[in-house]
């Protein structure tokens, strides 16, 4: 990972304009993440945290401020290289999973394959992937055919499928019991600690030892826990 490899916010506001008025989303965040951190964000219903994500994965143009990421001012591109940029670098996991319904576990995975090489490559990606998150007999299922768990490890090595550097992730064990959370949780954790970036927004505590740095949203503000339990070193 070089230093380049991070994500730099300064002074980012949102304000939707929705018909009754406007909202505030977000109040002037600004937030450096380090070399491979795994950094929680927690907050009440409606404080920003998915605004907050939205904005980092590339979906959504802040009213204000710059998000950079790997060294490229990311609202700076025009969409179709913004599109480019999101599939190369960044990689989402979802509280309802959003898998395909109408498609196997393979299909799902190989549907967020951006250039890697052939389809035979892409394949064998794929089913390695399936492989390390214990999927091996499921590349055949649908969705409708897996428990909870195993649907969201599907989302995971659909979110690892481009080699991403970041991940992001909403609520991505609101939906799981206390188990499958905890395993979602590893899988996470390790693509930090092979070298990856991860942002995830949990109301729940299943990660809080494992956190490098948890992050407080209240009513549009950012707020640092500074008792979190840094394990991040330099
Ligand atoms: N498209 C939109 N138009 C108008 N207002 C919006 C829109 N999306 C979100 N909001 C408002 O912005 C605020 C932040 O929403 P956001 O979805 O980021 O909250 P959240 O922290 O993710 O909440 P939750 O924990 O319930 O998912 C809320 O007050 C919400 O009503
Ligand atoms: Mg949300």
């Amino acid at each position: 990972m070089s230093e380049s490899e991070h994500i730099i916010l300064t002074d980012v506001c949102k304000e939707y304009r929705a018909r009754k008025g406007a909202v505030q989303a977000l109040q002037s965040v600004s937030l450096e993440s380090r070399k491979n951190e795994f950094i929680v964000i927690k907050g009440p219903s409606g404080s920003g945290k998915s605004t907050l994500l939205l904005m980092l994965g590339a979906m959504l143009k802040p009213s204000g401020g710059s998000v950079v990421i790997n060294g490229t001012n990311i609202y700076s591109l025009n969409i179709r290289d913004r599109a480019a940029f999101r599939a190369d670098n960044i990689g989402f996991v979802f509280q309802m999973f959003h898998l395909i319904s109408y498609l196997n576990v393979l299909e799902n995975v190989l549907l967020a394959a951006w250039k890697n090489g052939s389809p035979g490559e892409s394949e064998s990606k794929a089913q390695s992937l399936l492989e390390k998150l214990g999927l091996e007999n499921r590349v055949d299922h649908t969705p409708g055919e897996l428990s909870a768990g195993e649907r969201q490890r599907v989302a995971i090595a659909r979110a690892m499928m481009n080699n991403p550097t970041l991940i992001l992730a909403d609520e991505p064990t609101g939906n799981l019991d206390q188990e499958n959370a905890k395993e979602v949780i590893t899988h996470l954790k390790d693509f930090r600690d092979s070298g990856g970036t991860v942002m995830m927004v949990t109301h729940g505590d299943v990660c809080d030892d494992i956190a490098d740095r948890t992050l407080f949203l209240k009513d549009g503000l950012l707020i640092e826990d500074q008792l979190a339990r840094s394990k991040v070193n330099g």
